[in-house]
């Protein structure tokens, strides 16, 4: 595969595709791997990922400029990804220490449970957000004694096999964590159907979710699926405005909208709308776009060509506003805001690109409805001043992450998932581990 600076359109790198034959070696390699490494002591496997997390540390700036020339991420995105990465990895090194049973009274016995791994696991990557998705099915999952297949997206394999050399550096033994670069729907579609993968995680589309959903239940595999979104950020009339409107462009255009968890729908209240719309317009003109290596860029470009076309679909008739971008080469998009029709696909549809669509509501009840009426749910955002209704609509939204007031959902220390056909399941958070576990259930005779 041929591996593309999407800033540049330079081939950066070449990397061997997998064909099912070399996924099944590899699940081999995981299965052999798998008896000792559950194993290993609590203390020991607590050690060997707080070694991984402190070699992850000291090469943060190298994992950052390959994500930076790879996925085309800003340096300081780039730079808190891997940060991302080390933290992940220290906050599950602490887990198999605290990974307690329980002890329920019952008569004539003892009853004891243990949180037993699940055997090979098989995390597949998006490109998106390449270290950190891989890493957040990664981490839990090997803290919890499992093995572990990493298959990144075809795009962005780069960060994955770095972060598979720097594991074994740190002394994770041979087989524990592999990256197997290929295509979706041969190496990834390998990895879902082999008898020998106790359990799937997979962040992506919601179409090639639902796929890999059908393909686990005939073998009732377990799977985390994190999927699409199509988040709502609602303003209403008594929020900070300048603020809303200030912030607004960032829980978009990050990451130049390629987040799943992007506010790609801006609900204003309608008294406030046309005002709402004239503080957000010098907001979005005001986003750096362009080289990712400088500093100061805000927003690099789109992944490739096909999906640059992809986007640009999406955006019909004359936008109400339009920022701007390089020219030449790289796939650029620039920031764009739309005031569609709520039954538009710009306002229906994940477009995954820096658009974001704008449109009124009369009240609280309106607002809540059309933030519901999608098929997705994973995130949003609620501005108001007023604490009975943040938390009203907080509780009447139907999404997993929800922010009031602010943008920010994700935090490794807080569990992260989606409603509906945003996903099944949760990642981070101290109850990950159990997404990656058994529980077994021991009676023991007094006689
Ligand atoms: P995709 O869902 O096809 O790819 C995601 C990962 O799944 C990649 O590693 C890919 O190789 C793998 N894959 C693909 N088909 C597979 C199969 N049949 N079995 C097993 N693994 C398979 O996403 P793609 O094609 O890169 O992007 C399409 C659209 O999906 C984007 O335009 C965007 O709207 C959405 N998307 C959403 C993401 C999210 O985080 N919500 C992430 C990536 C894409
Ligand atoms: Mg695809």
């Amino acid at each position: 595969m041929e591996i593309v600076n999407p800033a540049t359109e330079e081939v950066i790198a070449e990397v061997g595709s997998a064909d099912a034959a070399e996924v099944d070696r590899a699940v081999e390699r995981a299965r052999a791997a798998f008896p000792s490494w559950r194993r290993v002591t609590p203390g020991d496997r607590a050690r060997l990922l707080r070694r991984f997390a402190a070699l992850v540390d000291s090469h943060t700036a190298e994992l950052a400029a390959l994500e930076t020339a790879n996925a085309g991420h800003p340096a300081g995105n780039a730079r808190w990804e891997a940060e991302n990465v080390r933290d992940v990895l220290d906050f599950y090194a602490g887990a198999p220490e605290r990974e307690h049973g329980r002890q329920i009274p019952v008569p004539g016995g003892w009853d004891v449970t243990f949180a037993e791994p699940l055997g090979v696991v098989g995390v597949i990557v998006p490109w998106n957000f390449p270290m950190v998705v891989m890493t957040w099915g990664a981490a839990p999952a090997l803290a919890a004694g499992n093995t572990v297949i990493v298959k990144p997206a075809e795009q962005t394999p780069l960060t994955a096999l770095r972060l598979a050399e720097l594991a074994l550096d740190a002394g994770l033994p041979e087989g524990v964590l592999q990256v197997v670069p290929g295509e979706g729907e041969t190496a990834g579609a390998r990895l879902v159907e082999h008898p020998d993968v106790a359990k799937i995680v997979f962040t992506g589309s919601t179409e090639v979710g639902k796929e890999i959903a059908a393909v686990c239940a005939r073998r009732v595999k377990r799977l985390t699926l994190e999927l699409g979104g199509k988040s709502a950020n609602i303003v209403f009339a008594d929020a900070d405005l300048a603020r809303a409107a200030a912030t607004a462009p960032y829980a978009v255009f990050d990451n130049a909208g390629q987040d799943c968890c992007a506010r790609s729908r801006i609900l204003v209240e309608r008294s406030v709308h046309d005002e709402f719309l004239g503080l957000l317009a010098e907001a979005v003109l005001a986003v750096k776009v362009g080289d990712p290596r400088a500093a100061d860029t805000e927003m690099g470009p789109l992944i490739s060509a096909a999906h640059r076309e992809k986007v640009a679909s999406f955006v019909t008739g004359a936008p109400y506003l339009q920022g701007s971008c390089p020219s030449g080469p790289g796939f650029w998009f620039p920031p764009t805001v739309l005031t569609p029709e709520v039954t538009d696909p710009a306002f229906t549809e994940e477009i995954f690109g820096p658009v974001v669509a704008v449109v009124p509501f009369d009240d609280e009840a309106d607002a809540v409805r059309i933030a519901n009426d999608t098929r997705y749910g994973l995130s949003g955002s609620i501005w108001t001043r007023d604490v009975g209704r943040a938390l009203r609509t907080a509780r009447a939204v139907e999404a997993g992450n929800l922010s009031v007031n602010s943008h920010a959902s994700v935090r490794y220390w807080t569990p992260f998932g989606g409603f509906k056909q945003s996903g099944l399941g949760r990642e981070l958070g101290a109850d990950a581990l159990s997404a990656f576990t058994e529980t077994k259930n021991v009676f023991i005779s007094e006689d």
